[in-house]
């Protein structure tokens, strides 16, 4: 894991942006995995500056969201569809026929969720999935407990996921008891993994997904399991970690070193 502790979610959002940028310059192509909720906010908006800065085109770019909530009536505002094209694709250049989201709404979940990771396949897989990461150290919605292989199905959210989520929603009660996510599986599938955490309520998750041991009680965790993931932090979010001023050593040493283009990242 490539721990980055930044100032504040800004630069965050910047870094995480950067990753972005150079992967869709390098291969205009690629498939993106995205995520929903707060933290990516930042990301996305810079990720629209610079479109239209012109400094990067999604036209080619196919992509694939975590998750959805089920039984949110088409169109409902919370619908993370509804979110993913009022936050970005419809600010920027995305060909919407290449945006995809699970469908909470199929008639027949289970089919709708091997058809999703049959969609994923047949893109070539996923180049870089961005993630946030849930209090109760969920990632996608597969709460703890989730089985660490696990693939796109159908998944109960926790009651703190419900009440954490409920900011977005008039009511807890609006707030819907099931989900459609991508499995820790399927998330561990994608070339390259970039997790953001900002705010002092992600402290003790980011403690237990970068330090504490692999469980199915911290989902999250599991991603040290992946060769390639940059965790990108605010100081926040970083405040109970207890090798933080390892990371920072190896950070900058890191950075010296790709600015002289002498080595690829390590994580
Ligand atoms: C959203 C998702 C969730 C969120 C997590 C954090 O698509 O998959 O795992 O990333 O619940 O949400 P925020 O960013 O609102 O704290």
């Amino acid at each position: 894991m490539r721990v980055v502790i930044l100032e504040n979610s800004e630069q965050v959002s910047l870094r995480a942006a950067d990753l972005i940028c150079q992967l869709v310059s390098s291969n205009p192509q690629c498939v993106l995995g995205l995520a929903t909720g707060g933290t990516p906010l930042g990301t996305y908006q810079e990720l629209i500056v610079r479109h239209r800065a012109g400094q990067v085109s999604f036209a080619g770019v196919s992509t694939f969201n975590l998750d959805e909530y089920v039984g949110l009536p088409l169109g409902h505002e919370q619908s993370y569809r509804s979110f993913m094209h009022r936050h970005l694709f419809e600010l920027a250049d995305f060909e919407l026929s290449r945006c995809h989201l699970p469908d909470g709404n199929a008639a027949d979940i289970p089919t709708a969720c091997c058809a999703y990771e049959q969609q994923i396949a047949a893109a070539g897989g996923i180049d870089l999935q961005l993630l946030g990461v849930g209090s109760d150290g969920h990632i996608a919605f597969n709460e703890p407990g989730s089985s660490l292989a696990s693939r796109t199905r159908i998944k109960a959210l926790t009651e703190r996921t419900r009440h954490d989520n409920a900011r977005f929603f008039s009511s807890l009660e609006e707030v819907p008891k099931l989900s459609m996510t991508m499995g820790v599986g399927t998330i561990l599938e994608a070339r390259r993994i970039v997790l953001l955490a900002t705010g002092s309520n992600k402290a003790a998750t980011v403690k237990a997904l970068v330090e504490g041991p692999v469980s199915a009680q911290v989902p999250a965790s599991a991603l040290q399991l992946h060769p390639r993931v940059d965790v990108l932090l605010d100081r926040a979010a970083a405040a109970d970690l207890l090798r933080a001023d390892y990371y920072h050593e190896v950070e900058q040493i890191q950075r010296g070193l790709e600015l002289q283009q002498q080595i690829e990242p390590v994580h």
